[in-house]
């Protein structure tokens, strides 16, 4: 199977912070495809502009100039009803902050999208979900009563349980031990096969080599593309990559 999920041309992003201030340009033309079945990584500095890349690349963030095509549409050209359908139905985002709503429990958290969605609640995905990230104890918690990891856990087993056809990630395990990373990660693994894909962001290395290709993010361009490469590999990209910034 080669179908492309997701594909970015020439993609550029900027922000303006006050009306007298140039515009920072964060993205400066990034083109990349992922297809169906890849887990794909990107790393970089902090500040890069990672996380502002998977928002552009899912329809969350506006660009500025080039094209991104998710599920066979280009998003700029959708209206809102029909980019929050798209959203709704192929996407899920894992956010770099967890997002979780602090009134439900983990359980209602994790089931909230299908919710919301008016699709038939999966109670049996749900529990599934919520067994995979080790949580069936705390399904019952309220984020305030959870862990940063357990949280972030939380918040994996909510996209989990869609199956969406592409997963962004963004840090993942940043808050998680290596066990409990590693098992994210798998599911990760996991969840890009077949039919569906995972964009994931991160700063571990180790965790960015389980990837079938390493995004190297440097100025606003992908500076390196690495094909399944080893952890120092993608060590050394970086460090080049932050050397000659
Ligand atoms: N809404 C915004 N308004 C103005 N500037 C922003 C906004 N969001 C991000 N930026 C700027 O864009 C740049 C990239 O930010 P981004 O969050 O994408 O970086 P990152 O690579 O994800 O960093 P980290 O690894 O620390 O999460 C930063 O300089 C940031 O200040
Ligand atoms: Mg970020």
């Amino acid at each position: 199977m080669n179908t492309t999920l997701l594909s970015a041309q020439d993609l550029q992003k900027s922000f303006r912070l006050g009306r007298k201030q140039p515009p920072a340009t964060v993205l400066r033309g990034i083109s990349l495809a992922v297809r169906a079945g890849e887990l794909v990584s990107i790393v970089g500095p902090s500040g890069s502009g990672k996380s502002t890349l998977l928002y552009c690349l899912s329809g969350l963030e506006p660009y500025d100039a080039g094209r991104v095509t998710l599920m066979g549409s280009e998003l700029r050209t959708l209206g809102r009803g029909s980019l929050a359908a798209l959203r709704r139905d192929h996407v899920g985002f894992v956010f770099q902050s967890y997002n979780l709503i602090p009134a439900l429990t983990a359980r209602e958290n994790v089931a909230l999208p299908a919710r919301l969605a008016r699709r038939r609640t999966m109670k049996r995905d749900v529990d599934r979900a919520l067994a995979d990230v080790g949580l069936v104890d705390h399904a019952r918690h309220r984020p305030s009563e959870l862990s940063g990891g357990q949280q972030q856990r939380v918040a994996i087993a909510r996209v989990l349980a869609m199956h969406p056809d592409i997963v962004f990630a963004d840090e993942p395990t940043g808050s998680l031990d290596t066990a409990t990373g590693t098992a994210v990660l798998t599911l990760l693994r996991q969840a890009a096969s077949g039919t569906r894909s995972v964009v994931m962001v991160t700063h571990d290395l180790e965790a960015a080599a389980r990837a079938d290709r390493v995004l190297v993010l440097r100025d606003g361009l992908i500076h390196r593309e690495l094909a399944t490469p080893t952890p120092e590999q993608v060590f050394d990209a970086v460090s080049l990559a932050g050397d000659a910034a």
